[in-house]
């Protein structure tokens, strides 16, 4: 009710509005098309339509950090936007002219979205359905690399940084994003799991296997936090000379997306030598099988976290992979890591 109140004008402008009405309005819709929350027909308010969005979103000089509800209504014929966040966030921008549309994330992650959607997915999805792992070009440019790269000294983008050597992982460093993750982060990560989650069906179907991943992230993510993860797993890597990564897998709990991706931000041509990115697949009754893949910088890699079905004379079995980088020879060599599941 309060909400409505402000759409219709009621209240002041850049009032504050109650957790309670954020909460009231919090659910439903997808990352496509948010589900009408509320609607009061034949009066003023034509309709209501709400979104979840969690990550940072500038409006004028604010930032908005957290969930975000973005609150789109057509009122008296004319649009107009109301944003609050939800915490410490809870206020109201009023006065702005918009279309009556569809609550829709960022700019820049609309972007990302649409710059993954138009890859070629009709020779990506089968290469990776076929062999586990697929690397693709030139993802991100140049200066979206090395915008990524400059994060790593901002200590307030991350929540916790691992040195591998104590922990015995290799030797370097990576560091957990944060929530809000950085939009660039956020749009890769949603904007590729709904294709690779029909590639994960379909080896679900070949594994006979009758769960199914949600078709968006913002569902995957909620089954992920019923149990009990929900820390943020996307990181940067960095590695220095004589740096490197043992074979390992990166599981943070029950729920875990089959694949995960990872992409170069420095230049192998000037940065760094040595660093190839390993794969190696234990096949079952079969002695373990490797594969180094040198990317380039801005190069993806998309490959499985745990395992892969291939075909045997028994019929379909399980490969376990495991991942993990060989000897930086020299330089600095920077990764920016996509995980899907959340951590506990
Ligand atoms: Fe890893």
């Amino acid at each position: 009710m309060d909400l409505l109140l402000h759409l219709l004008g009621e209240q002041p402008e850049d009032a504050a509005l109650t957790r309670d009405a954020a909460l009231a309005l919090e659910g439903g819709g997808d990352d496509d098309g948010p589900e009408v929350a509320s609607t009061a027909g034949g009066a003023r308010v034509a309709g209501v339509q709400v979104a979840l969005v969690d990550h940072l979103h500038v409006v004028g000089r604010e930032a908005f950090t957290e969930l975000r509800l973005d609150v789109f209504a057509s009122i008296h014929g004319r649009g107009r936007v109301a944003r609050f966040g939800r915490g410490a966030c809870t206020r109201v921008s009023w006065g702005r002219s918009l279309p009556h549309t569809r609550g829709v994330p960022g700019p820049e992650i609309q972007q990302i979205r649409r710059d993954v959607d138009a890859l070629d997915w009709k020779a990506l999805a089968p290469a990776l359905e076929r062999e586990g792992h697929v690397r693709i070009p030139r993802l991100l440019s140049a200066r979206a690399c090395a915008a990524m790269a400059a994060l790593y000294a901002d200590d307030a983008r991350f929540r916790k940084t691992i040195d591998m050597g104590s922990h015995r992982y290799g030797e370097g460093e990576y560091r957990y994003f944060a929530r809000p993750l950085p939009p660039q982060v956020e749009g890769l990560r949603r904007a590729f799991y709904p294709h690779l989650a029909r590639v994960a069906n379909r080896w679900n179907a070949r594994w006979e296997r009758q769960d199914r991943f949600e078709a968006s992230l913002r569902g995957f993510l909620a089954r992920c936090k019923a149990a009990g993860q929900a820390r943020p797993t996307s990181l940067l890597l960095r590695y220095r000379e004589d740096g490197f990564n043992c074979l390992h897998q990166d599981l943070y709990g029950e729920v875990a997306f089959p694949f995960q991706l990872v992409v170069l931000l420095s230049d192998p041509q000037r940065d760094f030598t040595g660093g190839e990115f390993l794969l190696v697949e234990q096949r079952p009754r079969q002695q373990s099988r490797g594969e180094a893949i040198a990317l380039g910088r801005g190069d993806a890699l998309i490959f499985p976290n745990r395992e892969r079905p291939i075909e045997t004379a028994r019929g379909v079995s399980r490969a376990q992979i495991r991942h993990g980088l060989s000897r930086v020879r020299s330089g600095e060599r920077l990764a920016l890591g996509v995980i899907f599941h959340d951590a506990k």
